[in-house]
């Protein structure tokens, strides 16, 4: 199966990517997706896409930063191809593209997290040559 790679920038686009995003992100509602990536795009978010024609089959949100551990690095927030779609190659497909567009950049690294339950995906991440690093942390702060 080919894949074109396509930025989704217009209220419009990011709507179309709801249905994919929200298998990962179950917790947006449409309106609460398209206000929360409107505003992340006015801090760098973006958003790519792995399409067969009009259809959206794997969505990535992802971000440019620097830090004096990595230097300059692409952060990807977000990565899930449609359920009824996996095991088809979009996954490889969209963070081959992502390992580019990092390139395109100046990026020498490209980083991101994944949830400790989410096996399948550290399997798939392990499979295309990522190294796992560490863990991550979190306090609440209200
Ligand atoms: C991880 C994920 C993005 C990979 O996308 P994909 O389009 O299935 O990727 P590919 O077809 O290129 O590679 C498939 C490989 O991904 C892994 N994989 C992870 N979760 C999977 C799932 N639910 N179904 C099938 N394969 C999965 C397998 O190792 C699989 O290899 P296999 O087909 O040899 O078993 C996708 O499976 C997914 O959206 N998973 C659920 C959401 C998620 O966990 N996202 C990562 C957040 S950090």
């Amino acid at each position: 199966m080919t894949y074109s790679i396509k930025h989704m920038t217009t209220d419009t686009e990011i709507d179309q990517c709801f249905v994919v995003m929200s298998q990962l992100r179950p917790h947006l509602t449409r309106e609460t997706f398209l206000t929360r990536a409107r505003s992340q795009m006015q801090e760098g978010y973006r958003l790519a896409c792995a399409m067969t024609g009009d259809t959206v089959v794997a969505v990535a949100g992802y971000r440019f930063s620097q830090s004096l551990s990595w230097g300059k690095f692409l952060y990807v927030d977000d990565l899930v191809t449609d359920a009824a779609r996996r095991s088809q190659g979009a996954g490889k497909a969209l963070l081959q593209w992502l390992i580019a567009e990092a390139k395109r950049h100046d990026c020498a690294e490209l980083h991101l997290d994944s949830g400790i339950q989410r096996k399948d995906a550290h399997r798939f991440y392990e499979r295309e040559g990522m190294d796992l690093l560490g863990y991550h942390y979190k306090i609440a702060v209200e």
